[in-house]
């Protein structure tokens, strides 16, 4: 048990999946695995562990933003002993050639947070993904037709910047797509050795303005769910 996710030590999985929404770690749990049992409530971040392709993992909401998946992801790591973490969340797209629904794996995250400014007084880190992850992933997405966009993204504190121009700064330095998280998984992977991962659907463009809706968020999201299931079993 640690301090925001109220399971014992053997009910969670070496193997986790990271969604942001707690309500799509419910969704994966009754739709993509078996016999899976909810370990967690605390604070509505829900938790589960089932079986896929025979393998026990876990699903484990973190809420949006550095600081909150900073706390959940600290904990697995450290009090729980997870050894694989796929983030599976939503982007948006700041490149014109990607479009809504597409796919972005992140091989590295940029950041305006201050989380990692604290963390190495100033000096710049440079959160990366496993390598091995990642190409099992891309794999995988390619069997299923799909063609994912790789690069780097931005992990940005601001939902609502004050410049709404701002991200043309990282475009222009071919950053592919802006989230909220990803820095913070990948530096806490590094930490404590262990692998890491996000797969990320685009759900608005920043280029040209467009938005997905409610169903083709869950379609896209179930399609990205499988394939990062197949990625952390393998
Ligand atoms: N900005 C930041 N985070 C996001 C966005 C966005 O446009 N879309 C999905 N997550």
């Amino acid at each position: 048990m640690s301090i925001h996710i109220d399971a014992k030590t053997d009910e969670i999985a070496d193997l986790v999946l990271l969604p942001g929404d707690p309500l799509r770690a419910r969704f994966i749990a009754e739709n993509l695995l078996t016999s899976a049992a909810q370990y967690n409530t605390v604070r509505n971040m829900l938790g589960y562990t089932g079986v896929f392709n025979g393998k026990r993992v876990s699903v484990q909401g973190t809420g949006m933003g550095i600081p909150s998946i900073s706390i959940y992801v600290n904990e697995l790591f450290r009090d729980f002993g997870v050894r694989r973490a796929i983030r599976i969340g939503t982007a948006g797209s700041i490149q014109s050639d990607i479009k809504i629904r597409d796919i972005v794996m992140a091989v590295s995250a940029c950041t305006d947070s201050a989380a990692n400014g604290i963390r190495f007084g100033g000096r710049s880190y440079a959160p990366a993904a496993s390598f091995k992850l990642l190409r099992t992933a891309y794999d995988i997405a390619e069997a299923k037709g799909c063609k994912p966009f790789v690069g780097t993204v931005v992990s940005t504190d601001m939902f609502y910047s004050e410049d709404p121009d701002e991200w043309k700064l990282w475009a222009k330095f071919g950053c592919l797509a802006v989230e909220m998280e990803c820095a913070e998984l990948y530096t806490l992977a590094a930490k404590y050795r262990r692998e890491a991962l996000a797969i990320l659907t685009i759900s608005d463009s920043l280029v040209s303005g467009e938005l997905t809706g409610a169903l083709e968020r869950e379609t896209s999201f179930t399609r990205m769910a499988e394939i990062a299931l197949e990625t952390v079993v393998s």
